[in-house]
């Protein structure tokens, strides 16, 4: 299963990216021209050739890992929302004692599946590891994401570990548990681009070069933090809609503002001024992108971010006149989550290195 080492200019053989446009060592075509190819390919002499059938298999695999880990996101809001994270009580990784059990309960079922399906994850991301360090060559920014996928993935496990062990789950009202969930959804994001990194560079794209152009990178750091400010004041929003449901949009509001109201109320007001004051920085992100690189790739990933956004507040106003349904708050997170993964897009595809850039 090693790799070749073949010229990349080889038919046969493809670096990791698409098989297109494979002749030379150096792009004909610089990433700020607006009509050049979207990945100028077989560019960087660090990428090495592998036969296609692997070099495609990687991309997909890549692609299935992160969509794959969206759904176990989706399910562990599942777990929470529905109040099942003590389903196996404060056991773990065993589920009440037991490896394998029947479950007793619906509760127990929801979490015993978050537990699979995350284990699942685990092992899915060890196997990406596996194959970019035996198909991608030393020093391939594929290799890097993969490697911070695997320790992420792994600080994935014993933050939601802790969750339970901890009894942070079902109705604990503390706030420990909020910060403790909060941390466990930072974790969550940071895995999701490095998963979505992964992925993007094993089609072929170059690794990021923020020095080159650091105004845009000042941008795109700001919405990054910014998103995932947003996403740390949501947390604990949804807590708070979990632990004390409202019975009416007026019950709620005044909740938010009641002096004698849990913190998890009083701060849940934040989170849509936040996401509102994000959404500006997301927003500049999309138009910077474009203006400063003029690609296409950037462009559509702009664009797909604007419409993503204003879907995103739109799902944000239906969860506080609604009440926040469980699905509805599921829909809420895998926006979100859709939201993240195509800013990351769009940053690593803004601030591409340049094809004739140092290596
Ligand atoms: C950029 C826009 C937004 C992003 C990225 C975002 C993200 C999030 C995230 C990650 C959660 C936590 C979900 C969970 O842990 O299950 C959340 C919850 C929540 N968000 Fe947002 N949000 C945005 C905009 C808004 C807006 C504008 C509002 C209200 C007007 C809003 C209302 C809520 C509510 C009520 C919850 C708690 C219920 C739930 O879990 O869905 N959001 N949001």
């Amino acid at each position: 299963m090693g790799c070749l080492d073949g010229p990349v200019g080889a038919r046969a053989l493809y670096p990791i990216g698409r098989g297109r446009d494979h002749r030379g060592p150096r792009a004909t075509v610089p990433p700020s021209t607006p009509r050049g190819p979207l990945i100028p390919r077989a560019s960087d002499p660090t990428i090495r050739a592998v036969p296609d059938h692997r070099a495609r298999f990687l991309r997909r695999y890549a692609v299935a890992t992160v969509v794959y880990n969206l759904a176990v996101i989706v399910w562990g809001a599942f777990v929470r929302a529905t109040g099942s994270g003590a389903g196996c009580g404060d056991h773990w990784p065993m589920c009440n004692g037991e490896v394998l059990p029947v479950p007793r309960s619906l509760a127990m079922f929801i979490e015993f599946t978050h537990r699979v399906t995350s284990g699942i994850s685990l092992v899915a991301v060890a196997a990406l590891l596996v194959l970019a360090f035996r198909w991608a060559p030393k020093g391939h920014p594929v290799r890097r994401g993969a490697v911070f996928s695997g320790a992420l993935i792994v600080s994935e496990a014993l933050l939601g570990a802790g969750l339970v062990l901890f009894r942070l789950v079902a109705g604990n009202t503390s706030m420990t548990r909020a910060w403790f969930g909060a941390a466990h959804l930072v974790n969550t994001f940071a895995l999701v681009a490095a998963l979505t990194l992964t992925a993007w560079w094993a089609h072929g794209h170059r690794r990021l070069d923020a020095r080159a152009r650091p105004g845009l990178a000042a941008l795109y750091a700001t919405a990054l933090v910014a998103t995932l400010a947003v996403a740390v004041t949501g947390s604990i929003a949804a807590l708070g809609d979990t632990l004390f449901p409202a019975r009416s949009f007026a019950e709620g509001y005044a909740q938010d503002f009641s002096a004698g109201a849990h913190l998890l109320l009083r701060l849940r007001i934040w989170h849509p001024v936040v996401a509102v004051a994000a959404s500006v920085a997301l927003l500049a992100g999309a138009v910077a992108g474009y203006l400063v690189t003029r690609r296409p790739a950037t462009r559509w990933l702009g664009v797909a971010l604007v419409g993503v956004v204003v879907v995103q507040l739109g799902l944000g106003l239906a969860n506080v006149f609604l009440l926040a349904p469980v699905a509805l708050q599921l829909g809420h997170l895998l926006v979100a989550d859709l939201l993240w993964v195509t800013l990351v897009l769009l940053a690593a595809s803004a601030l591409e290195r340049a094809p004739d850039a140092a290596a």
